[in-house]
């Protein structure tokens, strides 16, 4: 069965869980970890992004889409193209916490955006030609409201995978199917106005680039809370268990 969340509260249990949050979290991600970064660990919040700060950790992040005080970069794919260290510590308002939703539900979480579309897909149509398996579709949102970014994506994704689909995945393909190119929908959102009115304009045609990079961000664990994120060109999950330095130390 193929499904989408339209927003994080519809997220429900699958054996693999793609989250979305093209404008800009899962965009940042991928594009950090196509960078060079080793791990891409993502926290619900600052305080917790702020407790993992150690030597060679970037911390990156926005709230109201700006960098939080104290961050060395904000939530820019643009700013995660220069590696200024060897992980990068993300902390965003709706997409880092969907990261963590979907990881209570699903067996193996990836991220996808529009960069790494190809790669996306074929690495789940890959594991569904060895098993039958429930995708759920993970759309980020924005403060609890469907994005439509969020949604063209989510449809992108689904239209190419077989199998029964929820009314929730035929709504995005709809919407997929509505725009001739990724920018209009991008262009078009509540997100989009949000970054044009914090000058960020120019991370809106970044993101709506597709499928310039091979890579699957694969969840490779929960600690404490902290999703830890890694490459993985298959989408194939790591062995879970790796340690994260400082996660005691903010008292998990
Ligand atoms: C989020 O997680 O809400 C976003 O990625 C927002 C942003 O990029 O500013």
């Amino acid at each position: 069965m193929i499904d989408v969340a339209l927003n994080p509260a519809d997220v429900a249990e699958a054996d693999v869980a793609i989250v979305i949050d093209v404008l800009r979290a899962t965009t940042t991600a991928t594009q950090a970890l196509a960078t060079g970064y080793r791990r891409v660990l993502c926290t619900e919040s600052i305080e917790r992004a702020e407790g993992l700060r150690e030597p060679g950790r970037v911390l990156a992040g926005e709230r109201e889409c700006v960098k939080p005080p104290g961050f060395d970069q904000g939530n820019s794919p643009l700013e995660a193209l220069r590696r200024c260290g060897d992980e990068l510590v993300l902390a965003t308002t709706n997409g880092t916490p969907a990261i963590a939703a979907a990881a209570d539900h699903a067996a193996t979480v990836v991220l996808a955006c529009l960069l790494n579309l190809d790669a996306v897909v074929q690495a789940v149509l890959e594991r569904m030609s060895r098993a039958e398996l429930r995708v759920q579709v993970v759309c980020s949102g924005t403060n609890g409201a469907v994005a439509l970014e969020d949604v063209y994506v989510a449809g992108r994704v689904t239209h190419r995978l077989p199998g029964s689909r929820t009314d929730a995945a035929l709504v995005a393909e709809a919407v997929a199917r509505a725009f001739r190119a990724p920018l209009e929908p991008l262009s078009a959102s509540t997100d989009a106005r949000a970054l044009k009115a914090n000058g960020m304009s120019e991370d809106i045609p970044f993101c709506a680039q597709e499928s310039i990079l091979d890579l699957v961000p694969t969840l490779e664990g929960m600690r404490a809370g902290v999703a830890i994120v890694v490459a993985s060109p298959d989408g194939a999950a790591s062995p879970a268990g790796a340690e994260v330095d400082g996660l005691d130390r903010v008292g998990f």
